[in-house]
């Protein structure tokens, strides 16, 4: 019996590095894809790709995952160890996710694999920790459950307002007079080689003063006496109050407000939270001076990856920049 099972990437349109203090994200799964194909069988996973010319083979009794070669079947190896299965698989995997992007190669990777090794759809959040888990496992880097969350609960034309405390997914519909315009700086990004850790450790540090970042207050910021830390929180506060914002905006179809927010969001991911790169900037900038684009802002991580920008359809994107179109899609999901 062949199973196949296909996983969307993702792009954030507001709340960067809110999501590991448990805050507010409005990312959308998009129509760039991880497929899985093959049979179940065996004691090993064993994947084979094409595009990388390469094979993972994984047993299903991993130890651990963070060492595999190639590489990417690292992600693969922490499904297995986080998931158990008491069967191995036989296929390929083809994918239509940039790599290392910022667009969640490897979140579409994790779900697509946890769906052919016989995980459910039906409960989009336990799919997401149990792949969340896999990312740790596979990577080491203390990554929150945005991308896995996204990948796995995407609606079609929507955008999804997620609390990553409660972990409530609510859909907010994508008004049809705007294009999601995705640009890459040209810059590839390595979360684990990158200061994302040490962020989250900062995070830490704020809260252990000030208490949950989440319900932390401009007040609660100032009394911070490390200035760094103050700009770091300063970022997350503001970036949550953008989230609802900018839900906001999309109900009340005031797209230049939200584009407003996207440029607000962008200069506090560079300024207070120092994650951006001067390619990103420029990008950032470009898009931002094009007639009939709302707003940009860097998306994912940062330290280099992908651009997002709000447009309107048809808008005519400097070819240089060669910009990617984008739609939001139904989440993870098995095929046949
Ligand atoms: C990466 C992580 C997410 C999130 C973003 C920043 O994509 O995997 O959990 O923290 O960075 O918003």
């Amino acid at each position: 019996m062949t199973v196949r099972a296909r996983a969307p990437g993702r792009v954030n349109l507001m709340g960067d590095h809110t999501d590991y203090t448990g805050g507010l994200v409005l990312p959308a799964a998009i129509d760039r894809f991880v497929e899985i194909a093959g049979e179940p069988g065996g004691d090993h996973v064993v994947l084979h790709s094409d595009e990388f010319a390469t094979t993972a083979r994984v047993p299903i009794a991993v130890a651990d995952a963070s060492t595999l070669e190639p590489e990417w079947g690292r992600y693969v190896g922490g499904v297995v160890a986080a998931m158990r299965p008491a069967a191995g698989f036989v296929g390929t995997v083809t994918s239509t996710v940039p790599a290392g992007s910022g667009l969640s190669s490897s979140a579409a990777l994790e779900l697509a694999t946890a769906l052919a090794l016989g995980a459910s759809a039906h409960d989009p959040q336990a799919l997401a920790r149990l792949c969340q888990r896999a990312e740790h496992l596979a990577r080491g880097v203390p990554t929150g459950i945005m991308d896995q969350l996204a990948v796995a609960a995407g609606r079609a034309g929507h955008a999804l307002l997620i609390d990553c405390t409660s972990l409530e997914v609510v859909p907010v519909p994508l008004p049809g007079e705007i294009e999601i315009v995705v640009v890459h700086s040209g810059q590839a990004r390595d979360l684990a080689a990158s200061a994302y850790a040490e962020r989250v450790g900062q995070c830490a540090a704020i809260e252990a003063e000030i208490g949950p970042l989440r319900s932390a207050t401009r007040r609660d910021v100032d009394r911070l006496s490390d200035p760094v830390l103050r700009r770091r929180a300063r970022h997350i506060v503001s970036e949550n109050a953008r989230v609802t914002g900018a839900v906001a905006a999309l109900d009340a179809g005031d797209l230049d407000c939200f584009g407003r927010l996207m440029l607000a969001s962008h200069a506090s991911l560079r300024d207070d939270y120092e994650v951006s790169t001067a390619a990103m900037d420029d990008v950032v900038a470009r898009l931002a001076d094009t007639d009939g684009v709302f707003g940009a802002r860097l998306t994912g991580a940062g330290f280099g990856g992908c651009v997002v920008a709000i447009a309107r359809p048809g808008t005519a994107i400097a070819p240089d920049l060669e910009p990617w179109i984008l739609h939001a899609v139904d989440g993870a999901h098995v095929i046949a």
